[in-house]
């Protein structure tokens, strides 16, 4: 595991711009775009304009090299100031994942320096109707037919979908198959058959369209075919979320800390019984404990993405990123609910942006993996570890010892 975070000079760079963005752009923007359920183009061109698409990309495919840890540094910032912008942003990491992780060299030269320069927008299709944890239980089929795949079905729940001009699909080519049932493909919009039918009407983030997206005879080139080889979708998929649920952490920070700062201004502010009820120690309680696990989450959540920069994909990392997402977005829930809790009767009113922080911390514990699959994800890997735990088996009950009434264990018991 790694132990330092590093933060390289390019990824504290594009903090600060991001701060810059989220202070002059996106915050002012915020209850517009929540009210109305308007994406913010203007936000998400300073956004394209100041390079912060190119954050997570190599290099070598017009990015800026500077990792995962730089990807959550910017959607922290964002989030902070609007947590469905901090989506609208951070999405365009997980559709841009598969290709990065899985593509071709091709597929990589043609679509990334796009998606760098924020002239492209992306989205990831995986979920469906009857497939949502159950991510391998997929229905939307893909058919060879010459140096085609024809793709047909629905998907659900589409973050930017109609925004985006690029979506990495998911889609069964085996359906024999256990493990290789899945491939994935980049469907361009515009493709004939490929339409959004759905946008969502939502609890929260409602500046970021959710969509449905629907597949009807849509041919896709096999070029289109992520890696160009059939049957690695679920992989390429596993791979991807856990790149972008560091990000998704970050998000949940963001949002916990743009929620405690208004709580802390407000509660410095508010007078009762004759003191800012800062001067409470009830409130005073509640304020310290937002920041204990926001501060919490936000170390988890650095360290979870410096080690997939410094390490790549590994069941260590995997289990780092669940934790950091599930983490963070649980205490974004209980930070946001305590920050509505501190404005009172003010809080409960849509006039002000508190409300929409309540609101926008829900999808957080849900997408990009539900917090139970999160912690099936971290227990299925603390079961493995238990075998390195040899060393401690003399410390714990035999079977047999379980099974009758047995000396204790401890000499000085
Ligand atoms: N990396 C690489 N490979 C992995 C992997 C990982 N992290 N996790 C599993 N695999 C591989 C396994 O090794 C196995 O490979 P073999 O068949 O070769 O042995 C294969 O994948 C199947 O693994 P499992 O048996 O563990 O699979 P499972 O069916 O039990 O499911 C799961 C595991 C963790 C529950 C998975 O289904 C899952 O993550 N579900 C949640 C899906 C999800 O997060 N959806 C959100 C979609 S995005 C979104 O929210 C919308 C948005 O736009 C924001």
């Amino acid at each position: 595991m790694q132990k330092n975070i590093a933060f390289s000079e390019k990824a504290l760079e594009l903090q600060a711009i991001a701060r810059k963005i989220a202070d002059e752009v996106v915050r002012p923007g915020a209850a517009h775009a929540d009210k109305h359920s308007e994406y913010n183009m203007k936000a998400a061109r300073a956004v394209a304009d100041a390079g912060l698409f190119r954050a997570w990309i190599p290099e070598a495919y017009g990015g800026l090299d500077a990792g995962v840890l730089a990807l959550a540094l910017v959607a922290e910032e964002l989030a902070k100031a609007d947590s469905g912008f901090g989506v609208a942003y951070a999405v365009n990491a997980l559709g841009s994942f598969p290709i990065l992780l899985g593509g071709t060299d091709e597929q990589k030269q043609k679509w990334m320096p796009k998606i760098a320069a924020g002239e492209t927008f992306v989205a990831f299709c995986l979920s469906e109707k009857f497939a949502g944890s159950d991510a391998s239980g997929l229905g939307v089929r893909a058919v060879r037919d010459g140096d085609h795949y024809v793709i047909n079905g629905e998907k659900k729940w589409t973050t930017n979908g109609g925004v985006a001009d690029v979506y990495s699909v998911f889609a069964v080519t085996d359906p024999s198959s256990k493990s290789r049932r899945i491939s994935a493909f980049i469907v361009e919009k515009g493709t004939p058959g490929f339409t959004i039918e759905k946008v969502e009407d939502k609890m929260g983030i409602r500046g970021v369209p959710v969509v449905e997206t629907h597949f009807k005879d849509v041919r896709v080139p096999v070029e289109n075919l992520i890696g160009g080889r059939e049957g690695m979708g679920f992989k390429h998929a596993m791979m991807t979320l856990d790149h972008a649920r560091p990000g998704v952490a970050a998000q949940a920070v963001g949002a916990s800390q743009g929620a405690l700062d208004l709580a802390n201004a407000y509660a410095n502010r508010r007078v009762q019984f004759k003191v800012p009820i800062s001067q409470h120690q009830m409130v005073q309680q509640m304020l310290a404990d937002m920041a204990m696990k926001t501060e919490a989450a936000r170390q988890l959540t650095y360290a979870s993405a410096a080690a997939i920069d410094a390490e790549g994909p590994s069941p260590a990392n995997s289990k780092m990123a669940a934790m950091a997402k599930c983490f963070a977005s649980d205490v974004a829930m209980e930070v946001a609910t305590d920050a509505v809790q501190v404005f009172g009767g003010y809080g409960f009113m849509e006039d002000y942006p508190i409300a929409k922080f309540f609101r926008d911390a829900k999808i957080l514990q849900i997408y990009e993996g539900t917090n139970q699959i999160q912690r099936i994800v971290i227990a299925r890997h603390l079961i493995r570890e238990s075998n390195d735990l040899e060393h401690l088996q003399e410390f714990i009950p035999t079977e047999e010892q379980q099974s009758y009434n047995a000396p204790s264990m401890n000499p000085e018991g």
